[in-house]
Formats: structure tokens, sequence, C-alpha cells
């Protein structure tokens, strides 16, 4: 049995005006929480002289219950290790000897749910079978095993070792002003985005930046343009302030204006992914941003982009961004370094409009303060010399030859029954099932065989005629992506 660390000790309960010796009730404290399990075999106890201190008591009565159990096999010493509780109390000894005391609250047996906000059951997802699988076709998942990681490290080492005492204490709200400038000479860059470090809010992901933007922008009941079909989570986020969700279908030029203007003429914002749709892949056309441009200026709309994974684009020139167009500060600009980096690591980043920029970092505030200032640091330091744009480099070429892998395995196995969209760019791609096919089902039967295909039918508002399935290639190698592939096609 491997030896615990010392975890927390519960608090002990010492009754100072009972006629029971202190020695004993401290022994009787130490036999109980060993034995109803809140202490461990193996995990470490303080020292006699600690204990005492905490305690505020002699040190006398601590070294008299320790002895007696120690004699009494509930407790051991390890040189180096200090006093640990015994290694070798049986398991069947460990089951809670006073159960009622320490279980679980009645309720939680009860088999009615309690009551919880109504607006819950707007967050709440299907199961996802799909999501258990890493690998072949999890979506949004990057070549993992490709991440420069001893680089990486390197930047981690160099903040964490001897931090300076700003990135130890509450910071800004707004993020870590070098890795704000960091960005905003990126997007200025690679983006066309217009912007300057003042303007950037630090987040936690794209998720925690579309949820600040619906607190900061949308009042309860608010109609919200959402692409149909669209990004899930952006559901989730509008929902979390009562939002109206009003799906506007989007075709091949993107998301469909005019139909939202007849659906909704007067939404308080709309939700849009021009540079790469999510999830069928298409670039917003020109005409289109100018549209969208255009009604927001004159209705007062707040168009919010989510430019998750423009980066890789297969061909032609990179799009510029919907934000570097607006000339009325209309567009708010969400990024995320999930994709170009892990989805751990979860940094991301809003490009506020400069006379909002207060209520933006008065909601991030009131969230949860600001991000771990120790990645913030090292991720300014990996872009500002360069290692950044190097990966992203590499993935570009290594994803483009997956992407090629999908396309031939596709052809190779699925004899014509999977239509593919969406080809360009990015990381993923839709193929749309033969008609009549549950794609839910299929998602959930291939789930058991180890690879994960999104179903397309829960990225839209009302189920689709057509069902299809959302197939990520950055994460799996060629030989993934055709088994992969080959075990898609079979359960069809
Ligand atoms: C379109 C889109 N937007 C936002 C996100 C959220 O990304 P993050 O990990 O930054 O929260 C995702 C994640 O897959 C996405 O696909």
């Amino acid at each position: 049995m491997k030896r615990l660390p010392a975890g927390f000790l519960p608090s002990v309960a010492l009754d100072t005006g009972s006629d029971v010796p202190m020695y004993d009730q401290l022994s009787e404290w130490f036999r109980r929480a060993i034995i109803d399990g809140r202490l461990r075999p193996g995990q470490r106890v303080p020292s006699t002289r600690s204990l005492a201190k905490e305690l505020d008591i002699s040190r006398i009565p601590v070294l008299s219950a320790y002895e007696q159990l120690f004699a009494e096999g509930y407790l051991e010493t390890f040189i180096g290790a200090g006093t640990c509780v015994a290694r070798a109390i049986p398991d069947e000894v460990l089951k809670p000897a006073n159960a009622a005391e320490y279980a679980s609250p009645k309720h939680a047996s009860q088999s009615a749910p309690r009551k919880v906000a109504q607006r819950v059951d707007g967050l709440r997802t299907p199961p996802q079978t799909w999501a258990n699988n890493q690998g072949a076709f999890r979506v949004g998942l990057p070549a993992i095993d490709h991440f420069p990681i001893t680089s990486w490290s390197k930047f981690i080492n160099r903040h964490a070792r001897r931090p300076p005492i700003e990135q130890m204490v509450y910071g800004d709200p707004m993020g870590h002003l070098p890795l704000r400038e960091a960005i905003a000479e990126y997007l200025g860059t690679v983006r066309t985005v217009r912007c300057d470090a003042s303007q950037i809010l630090i987040t936690t992901g794209s998720q925690q930046g579309l949820q600040i933007c619906a607190h900061a922008l949308v009042e309860p009941n608010d109609p919200v343009w959402m692409e149909d079909p669209g990004y899930p989570g952006v559901r989730q986020a509008f929902r979390t302030v009562g939002a109206d969700i009003v799906p506007v279908p989007v075709d091949e030029e993107g998301l469909n204006v005019d139909e939202g203007i007849r659906r909704n003429s007067h939404a308080r914002a709309v939700y849009i992914s021009p540079s790469h749709q999510f999830p069928l892949g298409m670039t917003m056309s020109a005409a289109r941003r100018l549209q969208l441009l255009n009604w927001a200026a004159r209705t007062g709309a707040w168009i919010i982009e989510d430019d998750y994974d423009s980066e890789y684009r297969f061909g032609g020139r990179p799009l510029a961004s919907l934000q570097g167009m607006d000339t009325d500060d209309r567009v708010i600009y969400v990024g995320t370094f999930s994709k170009v980096m892990f989805p751990a690591l979860r940094v991301g980043y809003i490009v506020v409009p400069k006379d909002l920029v207060p209520a933006f970092a008065a909601v991030r505030d009131a969230f949860d303060t600001f991000s771990s200032t120790l990645y913030q640091a090292a991720l300014a330091d990996f872009i500002r010399e360069g290692q950044f744009a190097r990966h992203i480099r590499r993935m570009r070429m290594l994803y483009l030859e997956r992407r090629t892998a999908l396309l031939e395995a596709i052809d190779q196995y699925a004899d014509n029954r999977l239509e593919v969209v969406g080809t360009h760019a990015g990381m993923q791609l839709a193929a749309l099932l033969p008609p009549g096919v549950d794609d839910v089902a299929l998602s959930i039967k291939v789930a058991k065989k180890g690879v994960s295909a999104r179903p397309l039918s829960l990225c839209y508002a009302e189920p689709p005629k057509r069902g299809g399935v959302i197939l990520g290639y950055s994460g799996a190698n060629v030989h993934e992506i055709r088994e992969g592939t080959r075990k898609l096609v079979a359960c069809l």
C-alpha cells in the first residue's frame, strides 16, 4: 500500500469540561476517525508537538494518546515519514462503524430530486457517450502528442520558480498585461482585428467569453440570433441570462441575415462563427458580412464573432475577421487557445469595444475575478519568443495531412454513403448521412467501438431532415483515422 501524504486532519473535538482524561478523549477520537475512514491507512498525522500546539494543550496527553494508539496498532512510524495511520488495518475494519453519524444526509437517498433553479433545465445536455473517446474523431481535440511540451515546460518553470509578487496576488480582471499585448499584436497581424491591449480581456476559454458577453449585453427575454445549426455551448451561455434564442438558418454563404430579420428584426445580439461556421464549416460571404454589419449598425444589435479555429485554413488566403470590417464598433470578438494550444489550458480572450471595457471588466470580476497568472505569463513568453507561431505552422501541415487521410478513407470505405461538407479549414468536417439514418443512434453505436462521432442533429434547434456526424481529424493519427472511418461505415 502506498504511503499517503499528510492530508487535512479533521477537526478534533475535545471537551475540556469532561471528566474523561484528555489523552483518553484524544485516543478515542483517533480510533473512531480511523475506523470510519476519515483518516486513511498510510495517511500522515501531525507530530505530537504540532498537534499539542494546534489544540492548545500540553504535549503530555498527546504523547500518551499516541503511545496508546501505537500499542493498539492504529498508528505506526516510518523513518523520515513521521507518524502515519497503520497501513495494515484491514479494509473491512475500516467500514464506517457509525455509519448513521457520518452518512450522507437523508435527502440523498430520497427519490424525488430537490428543486434547483429553473434555468438549470436549459443547461442540461443529453448524455454524450461519444465524448468518452479521445482520438478519432473527437471534435476540437488538437494533436496533443505533437504539442512541444518540453519547450512549454521551460516557459512554465521560468515563471513558477521565482514568480514576482504581482504574479501571486490579486490582479487585473482584464488579465496579465504582457499576454494582452502579445494577443493584440498577434490578432492585428494575423486576423486583421483592430485593437490594442487595453481592449483584450483574458478569459478561461471561449465558453466563458460567450458567457461574459451574454451577461454584459443581454437582458432576460432579449431575442438573440443564433446560427442553426450552431455550437450548442452558445445556447447554454445565453440561457444563463434567460435570453430568447432565435435560431437562424445558415446556407452556403453563412448566416441567412434576411431570414434573421424576418424571424426577429430587433434582436439584441447575434452569435456567429463567420470564418469557419460550426458545425457545417462554410465561410460567411463578404456580402452577408456587410449586410449583417449594416443591420447591426441600424438596429444597435451586438455581433458576437466566435473565431475559434481560423488559424487552420487549407488553401486560399487567411480571411479577415468580421471585427476588422466593422466601422461602428458593434462586433465583440471571442477567441481561444484551446485549439491552438490545448483545451485544458483554459485561456481565451475577448476583444471588447473600448467603451464597453469597464462593463466587461465588471462582469469578469464578478464571475471569477481573473485567470491564473502562471499560465498567462508563460503563454505571453511562448507567443513573444516565436514558439506559438512555429507550433501553429507545424500543426497546419499535420492537420492538412490528417484531413487528406480522412477524405481518402471516406472515399475508400463509404461507397458514397457519406456526403462531406466543410473541408477547407479547421480541425473537423461534417459528414451527412443517408436520409433516414438516426445520427444519435449511430454515434452511440460507434462510441462502443471506441470511435467518437458527434451527432449533427444535436446542433440544430429542431431535428433536421437529414442527420450527420461531425468528425474531428486533428487529434487522431492517419492509422486511427482510417480505422475509425472503417468502423463508422461498418455501423451505418
Ligand atoms: C465553435 C466553438 N466555440 C467555442 C468553443 C469553446 O472553446 P473553449 O475551450 O475555448 O471554451 C468551441 C469548443 O469546441 C467551439 O467549437
